[in-house]
């Protein structure tokens, strides 16, 4: 048996939990948290002072955890790019051939529905801030989703769910930094906003894990290959293609990144950690019945947050102040 239907059984046996996978991981719209719950409410007499209060608040924090912020809700209002992709994987499909509902289509749209409140959120946030100029931020989000992305899994499901475990985690370290950024200057709104954002994604980080470990249960080597394949290549950030007005694809990536990193949000420290945490997770150490290939990747992967940690210990973060065009002031 080719190692295409391999991939297309094992997503077909996982696709038959999707229903307690929806219901472990996801929370009902009527359930969860909504964008209002933490935003003024336009229907009420005080909107404009509490409106007025949000900018007071605002002035207090520095231009670096704006930038990091737009570009955090920039990536989140992406989403189309990610539900399209996901859409794509082998063993997704919107049509089934039996003309019922796929499984992971489901989950696809539900984890979207989740996902949706995010930049949601964020967007209108930043809008009553007064500290961002809303409609650059507003061309590179339309760029960076008509630019797309090309996170190297191709439509494998293996990939794409290594990809998603340690992405979901990332965005989980990112809000709960900022979080505490926000609740130590005093924005506690912000604070408990990005906090309820972060535990989101923690959840759809544990759904992406759990995926990956009953994978491992059925195809321990080519999981494991695919996870070496994911490491080797390095996780892409999904802001990659990150550009500001009149800009280049891209060109403005690494200037947040250095941002993010100085600013303690998202660090070189934090990519290795999560490495560190999927193989814990996945008990890596432990799998067996592997093929001497997929042996050999299980040592690679065992010995790469090590390796890493020296690597990133000697990186230098530049002190540059760019200039990003979302903080300029409309004229
Ligand atoms: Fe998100
Ligand atoms: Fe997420």
């Amino acid at each position: 048996m080719s190692l295409y239907n391999i991939r297309l059984e094992v997503m077909l046996t996982l696709e038959k939990s999707i229903d307690s996978f929806v219901e472990k991981y996801l929370i009902k719209p009527e359930k969860i948290w909504q964008p209002t719950d933490f935003l003024p409410n336009s229907q009420s007499k005080n909107f404009i002072d509490e409106v007025k209060e949000i900018k007071e608040l605002s002035k207090e924090l520095e231009d670096d955890f704006w930038v990091v912020l737009v570009a955090d809700t920039i990536t989140e209002e992406a989403l189309p790019t990610y539900e399209a992709w996901l859409l794509d994987v082998e063993g997704v499909s919107q049509h089934n051939k039996d003309g019922g509902d796929n499984g992971w289509a489901k989950w696809v749209r539900a984890w979207t529905g989740e996902e949706n409140r995010h930049g949601d959120v964020l967007n209108k946030y930043l809008y009553l801030s007064g500290r961002v100029n809303m409609r650059e931020i507003e061309i590179t989000t339309q760029h960076l989703i008509a630019d797309g992305f090309d996170i190297g899994t191709a439509r494998d499901p293996y990939k794409n769910f290594v990809y998603t475990s340690f992405q979901e985690l990332a965005t989980y370290v990112s809000h709960n930094n900022v979080a505490k950024i926000a609740h130590k200057k005093g924005h506690k709104l912000l604070a408990k906003m990005c906090k309820r954002i972060s535990g989101d994604e923690m959840r759809h980080h544990l759904a992406y894990v759990e995926f990956v470990r009953q994978i491992f249960k059925h195809d321990p080597s080519e999981m494991m290959l695919a996870f070496q394949h994911m490491m080797k290549h390095k996780i892409v950030m999904p802001a990659l293609h990150l550009r500001h007005s009149h800009g280049q694809k891209g060109d403005i990536f690494d200037q947040f990144s250095i941002v993010a990193q100085r600013l303690g949000v998202y660090t070189g420290f934090n990519y290795v950690d999560i490495i560190k945490k999927l193989n814990i997770a996945w008990e890596i150490d432990k799998i067996t019945g592997l093929t001497s290939e997929a042996e050999k990747a299980r040592d690679y992967l065992m010995k790469l947050p090590e390796r890493m940690y020296r690597i990133t210990e000697r990186i230098v973060i530049p002190n540059t102040q760019y200039t990003f065009k979302w903080m300029n002031q409309i004229s």
